[in-house]
């Protein structure tokens, strides 16, 4: 993702931004859209290169989905075609495929749209 892109996500206040410390390092960064007909939609999580492959990612996910299952029924992400082990990973966490969008970010290439939910949203907004 080009920085440009990042640091407009990261300084968006309609975005909710966390970051994950390790050892008082910064580990890992997840950006949160609420909020919208996609109300839980998982903008950017990633754990820094030195940092993966101890269950992080999937602590980070954990938190997000706490956050996100408070107000919503759905938790909606994209994953790029080509990158098959972060779509992997999704899928032991419970990420459904929904559809493909194509050319949604670079040309040439399709972003997988996938959710995790607990039920229609109208049976949600009817408990509140
Ligand atoms: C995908 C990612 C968030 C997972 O976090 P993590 O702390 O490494 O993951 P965990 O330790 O909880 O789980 C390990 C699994 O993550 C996935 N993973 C690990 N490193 C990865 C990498 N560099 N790229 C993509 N997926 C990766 C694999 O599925 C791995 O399981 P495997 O070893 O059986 O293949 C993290 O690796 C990452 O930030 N990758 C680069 C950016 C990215 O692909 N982000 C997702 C975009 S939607």
């Amino acid at each position: 993702m080009p920085a440009e892109k990042l640091f407009a996500d990261l300084t968006n206040p309609q975005r909710t931004v966390f970051v994950a410390e390790l050892d008082e390092m910064i580990s890992g960064v997840l950006i949160l859209h609420l909020g919208g007909s996609f109300d839980g939609y998982i903008q950017l999580l990633a754990v820094f290169p030195e940092f993966q492959n101890r269950r992080l990612g999937e602590k980070i996910m954990r938190f997000a989905e706490d956050k996100i299952f408070q107000r919503s029924k759905n938790v909606f992400l994209c994953v790029s075609d080509f990158n098959f082990r972060a779509q992997k990973f999704y899928e032991r966490l419970g990420y459904q495929k929904t559809g493909a969008l194509e050319n949604f970010l670079v040309a040439g290439q399709n972003e997988i749209l996938l959710r995790k939910t607990r039920g229609p949203l109208l049976e949600f907004s009817a408990q509140k």
